[in-house]
C-alpha cells in the first residue's frame, strides 16, 4: 500500500485495524512460500532421495492434498475456536511443518511433513480473509482482505529469490526451514490481536465484542454495529440447509464457481511450471528463463498492489470483467505464439511478455476477488463453513491443474492447451456478468440482506 493510502485508510479505519489486518495476512505470506518453493527445492530432493517420478508427483502435491484437507476441516474450528484462536494454531503447524519438512531424513517423512504444511496453508488460506472481513469497515475492507492475497504473491516471490539463492549449495532443507520464520512471526504477532467481535456477537459473548469494537470503531459506531450483526443474526438459521436454500444457492454457486474458475483458468501453470513455459516458449537459456519467472512473480507483486488501490474505488465487478478479458486476450496470443515449431528469439519474447500480461490480469481480477468475494458474501453462522467449502474445492481444482498440465501439452499440444484455458476464462466472464454482484462499499450484513430480499 502506498504511504499516501495507508495514511487515509489508517485515518477511516483506524491504524490498528491495518496493523492487525497485517499480522494476519502474514499466514499469505506462508501460504505463497510454501506452494512456491516446491518447483526450486523439488530438484535437488530429486536427486538426494533418488525419487521416481511417481515419489516425485507426490512430494510435489502433498501440499495441495493437505490443503484440500485443511480446508475441509477449517471450517468447523473456525466456528467453534474462534478466528484469531485457529490462526494460532495454524502458526504453530507451519512452524512444525517447516522445522519437520527442513530435517526430513526419508521420503516418507517429507511427504507427511508437506502434508502438514498443506493443512495449515488449506485452513490459513480463508482463515485469515475471513478474520479480516470481519474486523473490517466496509469502505475499506477490499484493501483490507486483499493484503492477504499480496502477501501470498510476497511469499511466491520471495520463494523464487530463496530456491534461486540457495540453489547453488543446493540448499533444498533451508528452502523449507527458512518459512519458520514468519511462521514464528505469525505467531507472536497474532497474541496481540483480538478476536473477531462477530464471532464473539455469535457466541453471545456481547460485551467482549463491544471491547474490541472500541478499539477498532468510533465510539458513536460500536452499538449500531452490534445491533446489525444481532438482528442479521436473528435471520440466520445456520444449518448446511440453509445454503441450499433458494435465497442463499446463488451465493453457494458464486462461491464454488469462482474456486474452480480461478485455477481452470490456468494460473498457476504459470506460477509452478514457469521456467518450462518460458523454455517450451524457446528461451533457450537457463538463466533467461530463470530471470523471465522472477519477472512474473515481480508483476504480480506490482499489480496486487494496484488491485488494492481500485478494489474498493471501482468496485469487484468491473475489475473482475476487465481482467478477465486481459486474461483471455494474452493467453489466446500465447497460444498463437506456440504454433510455430522453432520460435525466433523475438517471437520467444513476445511470448514472455504475454505470459506477463496474463499473471498482471489476474492480479487485478480472479486473484484477489475470488478470496475477497467468499469473505463477504456468506452469513455470519454459516460464513466459514461456506467459505471452507469454497477453499476445498478451490485446492482441489489446484490439483487437478498441476497433475493434468504436463499432460495436456503432450496430448492437445501447446497452443490449445492455453486456448483451453482462455475457453474456461470466456465461460467465467459469462458467470460473472450474470451472476455475481457488486460488494463495494456493503457491509457484511446489508449483503446478507440483499440475499434475502434477493436484491443481488
Ligand atoms: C491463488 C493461488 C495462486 C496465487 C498466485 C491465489 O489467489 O489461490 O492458487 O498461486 O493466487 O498469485
Amino acid at each position: 500500500m502506498s504511504s499516501a493510502n495507508l495514511a487515509a485508510a489508517q485515518k477511516s479505519a483506524g491504524g490498528f485495524v491495518v496493523k492487525i489486518s497485517g499480522i494476519s495476512a502474514l499466514a499469505g505470506l506462508l501460504f505463497g512460500y510454501d506452494t512456491g518453493v516446491i518447483s526450486g527445492a523439488v530438484l535437488f530432493v530429486r536427486e538426494d532421495f533418488s525419487l521416481s517420478d511417481r515419489q516425485e508427483e507426490i512430494v510435489v502435491s502433498a501440499v495441495l492434498l493437505g490443503a484440500m484437507i485443511g480446508a475441509a476441516i477449517g471450517g468447523r474450528l473456525a466456528d467453534r475456536f474462534g478466528r484469531r484462536s485457529v490462526l494460532i494454531q495454524v502458526a504453530f503447524l507451519f512452524t512444525l511443518g517447516a522445522i519437520g519438512t527442513a530435517l526430513a531424513p526419508d521420503t516418507t517423512w517429507l511427504g507427511i511433513g508437506r502434508i502438514v504444511v498443506g493443512i495449515a496453508i488449506g485452513i490459513a488460506s480463508f482463515t485469515a480473509p475471513l478474520y479480516i472481513s470481519e474486523i473490517s469497515p466496509a469502505d475499506v475492507r477490499g484493501k483490507l482482505v486483499s493484503l492477504n492475497q499480496l502477501m501470498i504473491t510476497i511469499g511466491i516471490l520471495v520463494s523464487y529469490l530463496a530456491d534461486y539463492a540457495l540453489s547453488g549449495s543446493r540448499g533444498w532443507r533451508l528452502m523449507f526451514g527458512l518459512a519458520a520464520i514468519p511462521a514464528l512471526i505469525l505467531l507472536v504477532g497474532l497474541l496481540f490481536v483480538p478476536e473477531s467481535p462477530r464471532w464473539f456477537v455469535r457466541q453471545n459473548l456481547r460485551d467482549r465484542a463491544r471491547q474490541v469494537l472500541s478499539r477498532i470503531r468510533r465510539p458513536e459506531e460500536i452499538e449500531p454495529e452490534i445491533s446489525d450483526i444481532e438482528s442479521s443474526l436473528t435471520q440466520q438459521e445456520g444449518g448446511w440447509h440453509e445454503l441450499f436454500s433458494s435465497n442463499l444457492r446463488p451465493a453457494l454457486i458464486i462461491g464454488i464457481g469462482l474456486a474452480i474458475f480461478q485455477q481452470f483458468t490456468g494460473i498457476n501453470t504459470v506460477i509452478y511450471y514457469a521456467p518450462t513455459i518460458f523454455q517450451l516458449a524457446g528461451l533457450q537459456s537457463h538463466s533467461a528463463a530463470i530471470l523471465a519467472t522472477a519477472g512474473v512473480g515481480l508483476v504480480n507483486v506490482i499489480l496486487t498492489v494496484v488491485a488494492l488501490e481500485l478494489l474498493d474505488r471501482l468496485g469487484r465487478r468491473p475489475l473482475l470483467l476487465y481482467g478477465l478479458l486481459g486474461m483471455i486476450v494474452s493467453l489466446g496470443l500465447l497460444g498463437i505464439g506456440f504454433m510455430k515449431e522453432n520460435p525466433t528469439p523475438a517471437l520467444a519474447w513476445v511470448s514472455v511478455i504475454c505470459v506477463m500480461a496474463y499473471v498482471a490480469c489476474f492480479a487485478i481480477s480472479l486473484g484477489p476477488i475470488f478470496w475477497l468475494m467468499i469473505a463477504e458474501i456468506y452469513p455470519l453462522k454459516i460464513r466459514s463453513r461456506a467459505m471452507g467449502l469454497a477453499t476445498m474445492a478451490n485446492w482441489g481444482a489446484n490439483l487437478l491443474v498441476a497433475l493434468t498440465f504436463l499432460s495436456l501439452l503432450r496430448l492437445l499440444g501447446r497452443p490449445l492447451t492455453f486456448w483451453l484455458y482462455a475457453f474456461v476464462g470466456v465461460i467465467c466472464w459469462i458467470f460473472v456478468l450474470r451472476l455475481v454482484p457488486e460488494t463495494k462499499g456493503k457491509t457484511l450484513e446489508q449483503i446478507e440482506a440483499a440475499w434475502r430480499s434477493r436484491d443481488m
